[in-house]
C-alpha cells in the first residue's frame, strides 16, 4: 500500500493561488514517482473569505488543519482589509494554535541567481534561520492607555520563557547537526541592549551547547550580524533568534538569495503538524498574470517533503530548482523571468520526471 499524507492547502489571497498551483504540480509529480500519494483538501481562507463572511479563521477549521500531516498555504493578505486583522487573525492564530514554535528559513543562493553581493557564489550562502514562531514581541503582550490623547503611552513587551526559548534552541542544534558538516551554530541576540531576555537566550544557548561538544557555537549582535549576513555570508550555517529579530534578518537573507521569488519557510511544530509558505506576500498587483515566480511555493513543497520524511523526493525538487535556476530563468523577479508562473513550474516538474 502506498502511503497517503493528508495535505491542507490554503491558497489564500492575490497571487498566492496561482504559486500554490506549481507548488502541487510539483508535488503531485513528485509523489508519482516516488511511489507516496497526497490527498489534498483545500481551505478557503484569506482576505476574500473575510470581507464576505466577518471571519477569518475558525475554531472548526483550526481542528480540522490539525488532524492533516501537513499545511500548504499561498499567501495572506489583501488590500482592502486594514493591515493586522488577517495577520493575527489567520497567520499568526495558526501558528500559535498548532504550537508551530520553529520558522525554519533557508538563506541559499543557487547557482545563476543574481544577488546584489554578486562576488558570493553560490558555496559562500548556504545558512538557515531558525526563528521562535510563537512568543516574543509576537505574543501580544502589552496594552495602551489615553489612545488618541497628548498623553498617550503605548507598551509592547516581549515574552521570553524558558521552556519557549530552550525547545527553540534545542531544535536548532539538532537541525544544524542533520545539516551538514559545518557544525556551526550563531545566537543571534542584543545582549548589550536586551539585557533581560537575551540573558536568558544567551544563558540557554551556552548550557544546551555543552550537550553538543561537536558543534561550535557563537553569539552576535543583530545589527553586527546584518553586516555580517551581507559582508560575509559564508560565516554562517544556522542561526537561531527571537521571533522579531527572525523576521527581519529573514527578509535581509531573501535579498541576499536573489529576492522574495526564491525565499520559502516552514512553520514546524516538530510534534504536530507543520505549515509550509513561500515567505513573500500576496502580490496583489500581480493577481492572475502568471507574472509571479512560483519557486518560492516550490521550495515550500520541497521543505514540506523533507519534513514529512520524504527525503528523496525533496532532494529531487530541490534539483530541479537548481537546474531551472541555472539554466531556464532570466532573472528571478515577478514579470522578469523570460517564462510564465506555470512554464517555471511546468520545467521543474519535467526534470523530476526525468532524472533519476
Ligand atoms: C512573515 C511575515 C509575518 C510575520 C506577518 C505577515 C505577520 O512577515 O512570515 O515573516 O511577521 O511573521
Ligand atoms: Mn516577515
Amino acid at each position: 500500500m502506498k502511503k497517503t499524507y493528508e495535505i491542507a492547502v490554503i491558497p489564500g489571497d492575490g497571487t498566492g493561488p496561482e504559486v500554490v498551483a506549481e507548488g502541487l504540480k510539483t508535488l503531485e509529480t513528485a509523489a508519482a514517482k516516488y511511489n507516496f500519494a497526497c490527498h489534498i483538501c483545500t481551505y478557503d481562507i484569506g482576505g476574500e473569505h473575510y470581507l464576505t463572511t466577518g471571519e477569518t479563521i475558525s475554531d472548526q477549521q483550526l481542528d480540522s488543519l490539525a488532524q492533516k500531516d501537513a499545511i500548504f498555504l499561498g499567501a495572506i493578505g489583501h488590500p482592502d482589509v486594514k493591515p493586522g486583522i488577517l495577520e493575527k487573525g489567520i497567520l499568526l492564530k495558526t501558528r500559535f494554535a498548532l504550537d508551530q514554535y520553529i520558522n525554519l528559513r533557508p538563506v541559499k543562493l543557487y547557482e545563476g541567481v543574481y544577488t546584489p553581493i554578486k562576488d558570493k557564489l553560490s558555496e559562500h550562502v548556504d545558512f538557515v534561520v531558525v526563528r521562535e514562531n510563537t512568543e516574543g514581541l509576537y505574543a501580544g503582550a502589552g496594552g495602551c492607555l489615553k489612545r488618541g490623547t497628548a498623553d498617550e503611552v503605548a507598551i509592547q513587551e516581549s515574552i521570553n520563557t524558558r521552556k519557549g526559548v530552550e525547545r527553540c534552541i534545542r531544535y536548532a542544534f539538532e537541525y544544524c547537526q542533520t545539516r551538514n558538516s559545518a557544525r556551526k551554530i550563531t545566537l543571534c541576540g542584543k545582549t548589550n541592549v536586551l539585557t533581560y531576555a537575551f540573558d536568558l537566550w544567551e544563558r540557554t544557548f551556552y548550557e544546551v551547547a555543552e550537550e553538543y561538544p561537536d558543534i561550535e557555537a557563537n553569539y552576535a549582535h543583530v545589527d553586527a550580524l546584518c553586516m555580517w549576513m551581507v559582508k560575509n555570508p559564508e560565516w554562517f550555517d544556522v542561526i537561531v533568534t527571537d521571533n522579531m529579530f527572525g523576521d527581519i534578518i529573514t527578509d535581509l537573507g531573501a535579498m541576499i538569495q536573489g529576492g522574495m521569488g526564491i525565499a520559502a519557510g516552514a512553520n514546524i511544530n516538530p510534534a504536530g503538524v507543520s505549515m509550509f509558505e513561500p515567505i513573500g506576500g500576496s502580490a496583489p498587483k500581480y493577481t492572475g498574470q502568471q507574472k509571479i515566480n512560483p519557486i518560492a511555493a516550490i521550495l515550500a513543497v520541497q521543505l514540506m517533503l523533507d519534513t514529512i520524511g520524504e527525503k528523496k523526493a525533496a532532494t529531487s525538487v530541490e534539483a530541479g530548482v537548481a537546474k531551472v535556476l541555472r539554466e531556464d530563468i532570466k532573472d528571478v523577479a515577478a514579470g522578469k523571468m523570460g517564462h510564465s508562473t506555470s512554464e517555471i513550474g511546468d520545467l521543474v516538474v519535467d526534470y523530476i520526471e526525468n532524472s533519476d
